[in-house]
Parts: C-alpha cells; structure tokens; sequence
C-alpha cells in the first residue's frame, strides 16, 4: 500500500496539485475510471452500488439511521439537498458563518427561499459551542448548518462539542460540510449525532471531481414528508426511493463510483487511524515550515485543520511570483479564497499526499524565499 501511495511522488508529466481541491490523484484511480461502461438500471450497477454502501457508511460513521445518497453533482449540490429538505416554510435556519464556504452556504438558504440568521465569528476564529448554545436558547431552528473544515481560513470547528449542543434540541436537524476533511479526520455521523453529513469526491478522497456523498440520517427524511416543495434533483425522498433499490434517480457517475470503489480499498489498506495521523503529521509539518520561514497561521491557535492550511502573508512576499516560479518546477499551490486573497496562501496537504512530496514543495517554497 504504501508503495503504491507513493508512486504518485515522480509523475514529471503533470504539475502536481497542492491546492485545496482538486487534488493530486493517483495514476491508478485514474485508470479505474477506465472501465466499461455499465447500464445503471442493470444488475452490474446495483452490485456497484450495493458494494460501495457499507464503504461510505463506515467512511461517515453512519449507524443504522443512516444511509449514504451518491449525488451526481460536486457538494455544492449537497447544500441545496440540506437547506431545501431539512428547513420547513415558517421556521429557519442558523448558519454557523467563520469563512468563505459557510458564508456562501447560509447564501444558498437564503436563495432557496428559506429564512436565516446566522452566528458570524471572525475569519479565522472557530464557532464556539456556548455561541450556538445561547442562539438555540433564544429561538427555534428546524437546522444548524457548520462547515467543519473552513477551506478558506484552514479552521476546523469544534464538531463534536458544537453538536452536543445541538443534540438537547430534539427538533433541530444538524447540517454539516465536511467536504474538506473527510477521510483526512474521523467524522462520526452516528456517534456525533449528524443528521446530514455532505461531501465533494475531490478533497482527502483524492477522486476526480463531480461525485458528491451525503449521510443522511432517518430524521432528515421525517422532516422532508413536511416541506412540499424541495425540488427534485436533490431531494433526499426522491434519492431514498431509489437508494432502497441500490440505484439512483438520475444518470449516475459511472466511472467515478469505479474509481470510489478502487480508493476505498487502498484507504482501507492504508486504515482510516492512519490515514488521519498522517493528515495530522502533514499538518505539523507545515505549520513548522511556515514557522521556520517567518509566516504566521491564519487560523486560530488550537483549531488548525489537518488538512489545508492558511498561512498569513506577513512578510509581505510577492504570491503570484512565488506560484510562477512553482508552476516553473510541476507545482501548483493555492493562494488566498476570497476576501483572502493576497493576505493569506494556502497549502492543501490531503488526500494521498505523502511526507515527501510536502518537502519537496518545502524545498522549492525555501529556494524561492531564497532569491
Ligand atoms: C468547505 C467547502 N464546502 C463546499 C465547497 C464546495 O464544494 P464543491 O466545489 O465540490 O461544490 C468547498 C469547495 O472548495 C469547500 O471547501
């Protein structure tokens, strides 16, 4: 296994990604999409499905209330699943705000006509429990929406805490984005008490973009047979109906559950403790990069995400010359998200990414600040 993680270090053909997403992908998933084409209303196809179910819900650790939808969309999608299936017309929701990501999905509420307030907490700061705690103690929310990790300021918020929370409200769903840190952290659907659990393909799972995953708990569908009208491409009643039949209601990425399939059995080779130790690792060692050269995290001491991290550009250098002379040497690196932008640069450090592959673009970051 780790031989084969490891193959991805010399592919001089292609400008690696260190970017948060999409990220590098392995020579073999990519190949595993090469597979025949299978009808999806066939036996062949529900086999698939049926195959890769318990992968995800161990993946999620989803319990028996939970089932995991395959959406034919990148995780976008997923969040319009969320707010139009879990929100009804004369309720709202609380969306936890501290990034880019969490302030475009409390966006996506509102467009889908939904009602929301939301806690904003500086970028960079994490959602503290007690500021949900005191919201739900003011007012009724049929959903709180977090994003777990804020891909824009590299902060991981205190899931478990913040659900716990949410959990002494029986009647508020719990919506969360862990689109950038499944499978690079432990998420747990059922222990944590999630009633949706929605992700991208392209992040830690280290697939091609445009398959997306939810965990989505019993209580979620409950609350859908409520709201009439919640579309039809990501409506989870739709999706259960057809889920029960290991199927989909719309053309399914083939290709991509070939290659989901294909990851899932090398991640589990590698294990899911380790594979999260050595995000964990990855992200030591570039918070000490960034020491050693002078940077400071973006993110707030003690809430650093193990799988992208933000570093502030205290010393004023020059990014987009830094990434020209990147690009120069196969590698592609993520500058700052948003309003982020030439204040902060990110490193993803996710997905099959080794030890080695992260001194290499250390090496190449060190010759620069060099110059
Ligand atoms: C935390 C987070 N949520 C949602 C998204 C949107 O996901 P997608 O581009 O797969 O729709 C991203 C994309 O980077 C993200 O980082």
């Amino acid at each position: 296994m780790r031989r084969e993680l490891s193959a991805m270090t010399s592919q001089p053909d292609h400008e690696r990604l260190y970017i948060p997403g999409p990220v590098e992908v392995r020579r073999e998933i990519l190949d595993a999409q090469g597979q025949w084409m299978i009808g999806h209303r066939g036996k062949a196809f529900a086999d698939l499905y049926g195959r890769l179910q318990p992968l995800l819900k161990e993946s999620f650790g989803g319990g028996d209330q939970h089932r995991v939808y395959i959406y034919t969309s990148s995780g976008s999608g997923i969040w319009e699943s969320a707010s139009r299936c879990c929100v009804r017309d004369d309720q709202a929701a609380l969306h936890l705000v501290n990034g880019a990501f969490s302030e475009r999905w409390a966006g996506v509420t509102r467009e889908n006509g939904k009602q929301v307030d939301a806690i904003e907490v500086p970028w960079g700061k994490a959602v503290r429990p007690e500021q949900v705690a005191e919201a739900l103690s003011k007012k009724h929310y049929d959903m709180v929406a977090v994003v777990y990790c804020e891909t824009s300021t590299g902060v991981l918020n205190p899931l478990p805490a913040i659900a716990e929370v949410v959990r002494q409200h029986p009647d508020t769903l719990l919506a969360v984005d862990v689109v950038s840190c499944w499978l690079g952290t432990e998420v747990e659907a059922a222990a944590w008490g999630l009633d949706i659990a929605l992700t991208s393909s392209q992040k830690a799972f280290a697939l091609p973009p445009g398959i997306a995953f939810g965990a989505v708990s019993d209580r979620v569908l409950e609350r859908a047979r409520q709201i009439p009208f919640r579309g039809y491409y990501f409506d989870v009643l739709t999706l259960e109906k057809h889920h029960e039949k290991n199927n989909t209601p719309a053309t399914p990425p083939i290709s991509l559950m070939f290659a989901a399939e294909r990851q899932f059995r090398d991640i589990r080779a590698e294990g899911y403790a380790a594979r999260y130790a050595r995000h964990r690792r990855l992200a030591e060692l570039t918070r000490a990069w960034a020491a050693r050269q002078g940077f400071e995290m973006f993110s707030e001491e003690g809430y650093h995400s193990p799988t992208v991290s933000t570093i502030r550009n205290n010393r004023g250098i020059d990014f987009s010359a830094m990434q020209k002379f990147l690009a120069a040497r196969g590698i592609s690196l993520g500058g700052g998200y948003g309003k982020l932008k030439g204040e902060t640069f990110r490193i993803a450090h996710m997905g099959d990414l080794q030890e080695a592959h992260l001194n290499e673009l250390f090496a190449a970051m060190d010759a620069f600040l060099a110059q």
